[in-house]
């Protein structure tokens, strides 16, 4: 499984901090300097493979979720603590954690990846649901 991340100036610094707790591959930016969040958004989707995970982050995590959840097979969730992460495995099969750097403290920002890492996805009638939504939703009248 890989795990990448990628970020905008506004979450370039938690994404320092972050690297210095798991083994993720850094797609960018790489610096302050400011960029454009979708940019640094694709450059981690066309990435993801099956079984990976993916961190983006960018100020609110706002921005960073609308662009990841226009590709297909994306299932990106935006995470304020550690429960959000949970479910978000749990529940949704989150394949990318959004974390919002302006939001959140880089301590919840790690525990959040933690548990996005170590928790599996229950399947059954969140399967059916994740498949209504990969079907476009449209059987759900
Ligand atoms: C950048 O200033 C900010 O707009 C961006 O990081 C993000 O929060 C957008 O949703």
């Amino acid at each position: 499984m890989g795990i990448f991340i990628a970020s905008d100036h506004a979450g370039f610094e938690l994404k320092e901090y972050l690297k210095n707790h798991f083994d993720l591959l850094d797609l960018g930016t790489h610096s302050a300097e400011s960029c454009d969040y979708p940019v640094f958004a694709k450059k981690l989707i066309v990435r993801l493979k099956e079984g990976d995970r993916g961190v983006l982050i960018c100020g609110t995590g706002i921005g960073m979720s609308i662009a990841a959840n226009r590709f297909q097979n994306v299932r990106a969730a935006l995470c304020f603590n550690e429960e959000m992460a949970v479910l978000s495995r749990q529940h949704n099969d989150a394949n990318v954690i959004v974390l919002g750097a302006r939001m959140i403290s880089k301590e919840v920002a790690r525990k959040c990846v933690e548990k996005f890492l170590a928790t599996d996805f229950e399947g059954g009638r969140h399967q059916r649901r994740l498949d209504l939504i990969a079907d476009g939703c449209s059987n759900t009248d």
